[in-house]
């Protein structure tokens, strides 16, 4: 049975603007009222200023008002999934706390963490 968070993440991945490094990546979240957000990635000839599909996710949600976070799908085409980047688990903490994160491929395979077992000891508001 499909997860339409999965299929989401697999559309926006398509969208991604990835010409300097050729890798695409989709990302969706699902918020606590079951809408789908979704971020590819964007790149920048600046090579630096790249934004990750996970961050364009967020911050889209977040900028249309939405706080509170269920779920995240993150879809490469990796055989070993892809897992978000440190500053992407940083941003996922903050937002999304210890959420629940399903990473995908273009052929089925899944795996799913908690984002906790990847962002162990997070610096967060807690700590200010
Ligand atoms: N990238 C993401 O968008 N998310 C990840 O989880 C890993 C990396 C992007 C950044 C860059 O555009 C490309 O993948 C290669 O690092």
């Amino acid at each position: 049975m499909s997860d339409p968070l999965i299929e989401a993440a697999l559309a926006a991945r398509l969208n991604a603007f990835a010409p300097f490094s050729k890798f695409l990546v989709g990302a969706a979240i699902e918020d606590s009222d079951g809408r789908i957000h979704t971020g590819c990635n964007v790149e920048n000839a600046t090579y630096g200023l790249t934004l990750c599909a996970e961050r364009v996710a967020v911050f889209k949600a977040v900028s249309e008002g939405v706080r509170k976070f269920r779920r995240v799908a993150v879809a490469a085409d990796t055989d070993n999934l892809t897992p978000p980047c440190g500053a992407c688990r940083q941003i996922l903490w903050e937002f999304c706390g210890d959420v629940e994160l399903v990473l995908a491929n273009l052929h089925g395979k899944t795996e799913t963490w908690q984002l906790k077992d990847l962002f162990p000891k997070p610096f967060d508001v807690s700590y200010l």
